[in-house]
């Protein structure tokens, strides 16, 4: 049985007092959720979401991180870095990410060992743009996309793993897939891990759905079957927001 894992990604939002408050907000809101949490504030704010996430029930984690451990690499911010400051979790190769800073496949999957090394379960994003859909290139995008992002890793580090499907159209627009959209996505993501492992690690690893999921739209989406969660941008910012959503996981 694979537990709903809902994810907040705050983006280029909060300074450290409201970062402060959203999460003294949203601790007893979560408290009794049967979903597992986690809020992916940014860097400047783990530290400090960090220290008052202990004890609770809602795990840490970053948006990026860089593909090497140390070294010479003004400005970024390496794995154990991360896991110094208490992370699970790191986001990977969200479609902001391809589209102003020239992640490729590549990238993420370097990124993705360099995690796994240091001990954080990598958030592989995967998703097409409206162009994409439109042309019925969906599956050849999420398959490229998928399959770079897990060269070279065992069947024990996809375990590790979990992949959110975020189509870009989706993103921030209010306008989310439907169910079946998501559902279908989801279905063939799963075959394509069963073709690169096998059947149980498939069925293992969580696919969480990104793009404008919201209270209103998430039970029905969350009730799909191969729908184990979500990504959530926007509503994660708003601590009832998020919360109606970790409390609609079934
Ligand atoms: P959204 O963003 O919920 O604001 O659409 C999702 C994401 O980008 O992860």
């Amino acid at each position: 049985m694979r537990i709903a894992f809902i994810a907040g990604n705050w983006k280029l939002n909060k300074t450290r007092p409201e970062a402060r408050a959203l999460v003294e907000a949203l601790k007893p809101l979560v408290a009794n959720a049967k979903a597992e949490v986690a809020v992916c504030p940014p860097f400047t704010a783990l530290e400090t979401v960090g220290a008052l996430l202990t004890g609770s029930n809602i795990r840490l984690g970053a948006q990026n991180c860089c593909h090497e451990p140390s070294g010479a690499f003004t400005g970024e911010v390496s794995p154990p870095m991360l896991k110094d400051l208490g992370c699970d979790y790191c986001i990977v190769g969200h479609s902001e990410r391809r589209q102003y800073f020239g992640e490729t496949d590549e990238g993420v999957n370097k990124k993705a060992k360099a995690l796994l090394a240091a001990g954080i379960k990598p958030i592989l994003c995967v998703g097409e743009t409206l162009a994409q859909r439109e042309a019925n290139e969906t599956e050849k995008v999420v398959e490229r996309q998928v399959c770079g992002a897990y060269a070279g890793l065992s069947a024990a580090d996809a375990l590790q793993t979990v992949v959110a499907y975020e189509p870009v159209w989706a993103i921030g627009t209010g306008r989310n897939a439907t169910p079946q959209q998501a559902q279908d996505a989801h279905k063939f993501i799963r075959g394509l891990l069963a073709k690169l492992y096998d059947q149980a690690t498939a069925g293992a690893v969580r696919i969480q759905y990104g793009g404008s999921m919201k209270p209103s739209n998430a039970a029905e989406l969350l009730s799909q079957p191969d729908v184990d969660g979500g990504l959530i941008g926007g509503a994660s910012l708003k601590a009832e927001d998020f919360a109606g959503i970790v409390n609609a996981a079934p």
